[in-house]
């Protein structure tokens, strides 16, 4: 959260309403209502995807709660927040302030508590705070006729969760397996599941494409290197491309597309710009973006060979000629909000659409009239945040998932209409989208090994 405390036009009766919040919060039976607390979305926001949902740690991150040495402190999370030991990446107060700090480490402490029994402190007096401002009613839109599509769930078993997906020329659907540290791989016609381990331990795969040769591409964001690997199906082997240790130990290769050589390109998470691997000569290109901690989320090609990203931190788009490597940033008309853009997709016209994800809407940018445009996506009767995937189809239909309200969703710019279609298993979770041929919409659940398609019926 770029949190501007200096605000010049921050409300004085806005400025108290989150402190207030977080004691009205605090006063409940601890654990209780800690999901939307302020300090459990700050955590979510910047610290989840290495230290885990929980808290208690992943394959990259530390536990955080129930460590020996007793719960964190204060002194402990900033210092390895300015200062981190050697993989973590820096926030430096200006992304996350000392007050969003002690948010989170109140968070932190009131999780210990549950896990360990831990006292819970008293709350974090942050007075000086500016609040996100409240988000408007999502629209209410009823769930789709259940006769006018079909969602079905494959169980991918020993393969576990996955993140990102993609359907190959062949119409097989392959996905990073980012709990087995495998890729998964579902053929529809044969009905079966199967994966295969990658070569690094605890590599956490995360985005996958397949290029046109039907070579599998995946991300792995483990430690201590990150790589991007090609896995061929053919001879069932792996190649292993090891990322540069800059601009910081841990650069996260986030999500991947191809350029027009069918080089495989890549937004770095925590390295500030993209990257490119040569694929005849394995040679790396580094592509900076002018922001810092930008958290570079969302990664398309557009028609002119121009590089798009999102900028999750930043709340910025990024445009970046690979030739020049000249990038220019379009910040969010509302990133002092923080919407928190996410993944992102281009249509036919070069329009740029992207998860809003804090805000729990689709974004759109025109880079022809550098307009932008913003629809609060319904919320099925859960949490109003939490767009994750954004898809766009050959027809130009916007197509995303909703965590918070654990559906599909469907958007036709025409009309400016949603349609949801909810997930058959309750927090289902898919972070990325993908199409078959037959117009089959595909993805896997980050929280349960559950593959998912859906098709609408006589479309
Ligand atoms: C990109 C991955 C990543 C992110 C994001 C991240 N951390 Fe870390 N964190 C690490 C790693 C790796 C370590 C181990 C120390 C090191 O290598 O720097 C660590 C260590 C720590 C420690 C020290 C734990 C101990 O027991 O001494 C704390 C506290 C911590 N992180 C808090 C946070 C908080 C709070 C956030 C969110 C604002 C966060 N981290 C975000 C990767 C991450």
């Amino acid at each position: 959260m770029r949190v501007k405390r200096h605000e010049k036009f921050a409300l004085a009766a806005l400025a108290t309403a989150l402190p207030l919040a977080v004691a009205a919060w605090a006063q409940t039976t601890p654990g209780a209502g800690l999901e939307g607390s302020p300090g459990a979305r700050l955590y979510a926001r910047y610290c989840a995807a290495c230290h885990g949902r929980d808290a208690r740690g992943t394959v990259i991150g530390f536990p955080l709660v129930a460590r020996p040495s007793g719960p964190v402190t204060q002194e402990i999370v900033l210092e390895s927040l300015r200062t981190p030991l050697q993989m973590m990446p820096s926030f430096p107060r200006d992304v996350i302030s000392d007050d969003d700090a002690a948010l989170i480490t109140y968070y932190l402490t009131t999780l210990d508590h549950q896990v360990s029994g831990a006292p819970v402190p008293s709350p974090p007096d942050v007075s000086g705070l500016r609040p996100i401002p409240p988000l408007s009613p999502p629209p209410a839109v009823p769930p789709a006729d259940p006769a006018s599509y079909e969602m079905k769930e494959f169980d991918t078993g020993s393969c576990g969760a996955g993140h990102d997906i993609a359907v190959a020329p062949d119409g097989r659907v392959w996905f990073a397996g980012s709990e087995r540290n495998s890729i998964g791989m579902f053929d529809p016609r044969a009905d079966g599941i199967r994966c295969w381990q990658v070569p690094t331990r605890n590599a956490r795969p995360q985005g996958l494409r397949v290029d046109r040769d039907g070579m599998v591409w995946v991300t792995l964001t483990g430690l201590p290197d990150n790589k991007i690997a090609m896995f061929d199906p053919r001879t069932e082997l792996f190649s292993e491309f090891m990322l540069p240790h800059r601009p910081q130990p841990l650069v996260f290769p986030e999500r991947l597309t191809f350029d027009a050589e069918r080089d495989p390109i890549f937004s770095l998470g925590y390295g500030d710009g993209a990257g490119r691997i040569d694929r005849k000569t394995g040679h790396f290109d580094y592509f900076p973006v002018p922001a810092f901690r930008a958290r570079p989320d969302g990664i398309e090609v557009a028609r002119n060979g121009h590089i798009w990203m999102t900028e999750s931190i930043a709340n910025k788009l990024v445009e970046i000629d690979p030739k020049t490597g000249k990038a220019t940033e379009f910040t969010h008309p509302l990133a002092t909000d923080d919407p928190g853009l996410g993944a992102m997709g281009l249509d036919s016209r070069g329009n740029v659409w992207f998860a809003e994800h804090e805000f729990g809407s689709l974004g759109m940018f025109e880079p022809r009239t550098r307009r932008w445009r913003s629809w609060r996506a319904p919320a099925n009767g859960g949490n109003p945040h939490g767009v994750r995937a954004i898809a766009v189809d050959h027809r130009d239909t916007v197509w995303f998932t909703h965590a918070g309200g654990n559906y599909i969703g469907r958007f036709d710019p025409h009309t400016e209409s949603f349609a949801v279609y909810p997930f058959p298993s309750a927090d289902t979770d898919c972070r990325d989208i993908d199409f078959g041929r037959d117009g089959a919409v595909w993805c896997v659940s980050t929280r349960s090994p559950k593959l998912i398609r859906l098709m609408l019926k006589g479309a």
